[in-house]
């Protein structure tokens, strides 16, 4: 029935009609640079130049756009109205990096359907996320926006994010379209700096990169966005390889997919095409349908003018696009997602800021703790220094609510546990880059007053995302300056972080008595870490990306391969091993570290047999026992490594996590099945395949500490 309305509506449109449609202009003037239309968006829609629009936020600017569609432009086709709804729209949830650590994938759907409510209700139909780039390199911007280093639980979360955004059905007005990206190894970009260089191999290409994508695409994600980068010396935007023949004919991806925001003109920057027109000719014959705001498709009608681009790719864009306006119910009623009623019932509404804070307590990541948490609700001062104290910055990057001055700092976080009077001092110390005048002194006396000291330091929100990338990452100087007053002063310390990614502590990590990973947690962020830091929520969440000891590491992860001369305990002496002259190789915390109030012991592995079949299937599994004061939750996690293969394979690989939440004394059994096809993984000669031969098999409470078995593969 779609299928017929498309064709009957695509029958009757012109070719300017069809570039309108692949065409998109920002809700305002704003622009973050490229060749972009000068005309405003009310005259671009009025002619049938753009079918979809960035960032328009509420309802008022999404009815007035979507009126001038249907009563002016030449079919009256709505258009679609696309955002970044990367972690909420009103209600701000933890930043992904942080939701990532929780391991907690029901829960993580539920911020994003919670998300698509929001946004939807303001008549905000497609968003450009989620995010499902797998990063390796902490010095990358976007490290906050995805999942970590694994493609296993990227994969995992990629599919949850897709179920969240898009829930049943699109047709459902609460839904919005999810949009993958970016398509594809944006992750692997030189050096960790945004919009560099990727140079891999297509195994990396298949076996880390791709899992996200193909387990959003099986999901049924609506929409795809390519990356910045490129790829065997191809802008991604420019590749047939990738767009047409890995997403659309081998994946079977069929949705829309869009430009990055002046990913097209780009190829010319890359010295991939001569001229914009050049490039339009490229993006489009590797299917890319939606150019995002910038105006290289005007040349379109004159490519096909000149005979130098068949209308039929044009026809196969617009369909894609089209199916999907009448997927989202939009052609029968443009106007069904506009419900300023709905804004006022949901944005910032209880529920939301409750599911919001339960989601950003099992964000946090307890990365040490020598037995000062939790904190005793009675006793003594506590004083909170550091520029994290008391700032609302709590809510990380893309996100655009109008609650911002709602957000729940630490200080409020801590005032509200109501302890007495007196007890909790503050000093700010310094800003987060620069130094207040006195703040150091000021801080220092606060300290000395108190039995113990909450260190809030960090990163602010505008050091990680988008084009903030870092070379070096510390703590700012100023605060490593506040730190060092702090420590020496010899009180008990708390370290809490805010930040976008994993951090370089310097040694911090041993004048701490314990220390706390927050990230950016959203609206209720100080609920969240004083719920944490008193002990009424047990920390349960575990890293999903290494902590480097040292910035010459990155990047450092944990599914790393062999080498031929590996450095271990008995070697590590030697010259010749590869390793550095001047430290270890190892991570200060690896991938799936994190701490608990109380204590997990795991027994030995069990198997239910050792020899596994290519079409059959084996049990591990453990008996994991709270040994310790509280009620906890701990991530059970599974890794193998392929002892020897045609190509070789990473020390670990996750294939698999449990979550069992443990009462004091109480025991129970984590089991998971493995078959043949997990093992598998791409070759250039032989695709996807597993191969007979050795494994091992690892389970853990994270990478580095898990006990082994061996198992084979007949
Ligand atoms: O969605 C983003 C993308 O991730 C980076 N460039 C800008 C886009 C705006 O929507």
């Amino acid at each position: 029935e779609i299928r017929d309305a498309v064709e009957d509506l695509l029958g009757r449109m012109t070719i300017a009609d069809k570039v309108g449609q692949m065409s998109q202009c920002m809700a305002s003037s704003f622009s973050f640079g490229g060749n972009v239309a000068s005309d405003p968006p009310e005259k671009l829609v009025a002619e049938g130049s753009a079918g979809s629009i960035l960032g328009a936020f509420d309802s008022r600017r999404v009815f007035e756009l979507q009126r001038i569609a249907v009563e002016q432009s030449p079919h009256g086709i709505p258009l679609l109205f696309n955002a970044d709804i990367i972690h909420g729209h009103q209600t701000i949830f933890p930043v992904p990096l942080a939701w990532s650590c929780s391991w907690d994938l029901e829960a993580i759907k539920q911020a994003c359907a919670i998300a698509a409510k929001e946004a939807s209700a303001s008549g905000i139909t497609y968003n450009h996320g989620p995010m499902v780039d797998v990063t390796r390199d902490a010095r990358w911007g976007r490290a906050v926006e995805g999942a970590g280093e694994d493609p296993y639980l990227g994969a995992l979360i990629a599919k949850a994010q897709v179920e969240g955004f898009q829930g049943d059905s699109l047709f459902d007005p609460e839904t919005i379209i999810a949009c993958l990206k970016h398509f594809i190894a944006y992750g692997a970009a030189e050096a960790g700096r945004d919009y560099n260089t990727v140079d891999i191999s297509e195994g990396t290409l298949r076996n880390v990169y791709l899992p996200p994508f193909q387990a959003g695409i099986e999901a049924g994600a609506g929409s795809v966005m390519n990356s910045f980068n490129l790829y065997e010396g191809i802008p991604v935007a420019a590749s047939r390889f990738l767009l047409k023949d890995l997403l659309r004919d081998e994946l079977g991806f069929d949705g829309i997919l869009i430009s990055d925001y002046g990913a097209i003109e780009e190829i010319v920057q890359h010295g991939n095409a001569k001229d914009a027109k050049e490039a339009a000719k490229k993006a489009v014959e590797a299917t890319m349908d939606i150019e995002m705001v910038t105006r290289s498709y005007d040349h379109l009608p004159t490519l096909i003018e000149e005979g130098q681009l068949s209308e039929a790719l044009l026809d196969a864009a617009v369909r894609r696009i089209l199916a999907y306006k009448f997927k989202c119910g939009l052609m029968d009623d443009p106007f069904r997602y506009i419900r300023p009623e709905k804004e006022i019932e949901y944005h910032f509404n209880s529920a939301h800021l409750l599911a919001s804070r339960e989601l950003a307590r099992k964000s946090i990541v307890l990365l040490k703790n020598d037995g000062v948490l939790p904190l005793a609700k009675k006793g003594g001062k506590v004083a909170v220094v550091g520029p994290f104290g008391d700032t609302k910055d709590l809510l990380g990057p893309w996100q655009f609510s109008r609650h911002g001055h709602e957000t729940v700092t630490l200080r409020q976080g801590l005032e509200a546990k109501g302890l007495e009077a007196d007890r909790l001092l503050f000093a700010e110390g310094c800003g987060v880059e620069c130094e207040i005048e006195g703040g150091l002194e000021q801080a220092a006396e606060r300290a000395k007053q108190a039995d113990l000291v909450i260190l809030a330091l960090g990163e602010s929100s505008d050091m990680s995302g988008e084009a903030a990338s870092r070379m070096d990452i510390a703590l700012p100087a100023v605060q490593r300056r506040l730190a060092e007053e702090i420590v020496r002063l010899g009180k008990p310390v708390v370290l809490v972080l805010t930040n976008g990614r994993p951090l370089v502590l310097d040694g911090l990590e041993e004048r701490v008595d314990a220390i706390l990973e927050t990230w950016f947690l959203g609206s209720q962020a100080g609920h969240a870490i004083a719920d944490i830091l008193f002990g009424d929520s047990n920390p349960s969440g575990k890293l999903t990306m290494s902590f480097p000891a040292k910035v010459g590491q990155v990047p450092v992860y944990y599914n790393r391969f062999n080498t031929g001369r590996p450095v271990t305990e008995a070697n590590k002496e030697q010259k010749f091993v590869s390793k550095y002259l001047d430290g270890s190789n190892d991570p200060l915390y690896p991938f799936g570290y994190g701490l608990s109030y109380t204590r997990f012991d795991y027994s030995d592995i069990r198997l239910d047999r050792n020899r596994l079949t290519m079409d059959g299937s084996l049990v591990a599994s453990v008996t994991v026992s709270n040994t310790g004061p509280m009620s906890g939750e701990e991530t059970v996690q599974l890794y193998i490594r392929d002892l020897y293969g045609s190509a070789v394979r990473p020390i670990k690989e996750l294939k698999g996590f449990r979550k069992l939440a443990l009462a004091p004394g109480e025991s129970r059994e984590a089991s998971f099945t493995i078959a043949a096809a997990d093992l598998a993984f791409w070759t250039p000669a032989n695709g996807y395949r597993a191969e007979p031969g050795e494994f091992k098999l690892y389970i853990g409470p994270n990478s580095r500490d898990a006990k082994e078995v061996e198992f084979e593969l007949i």
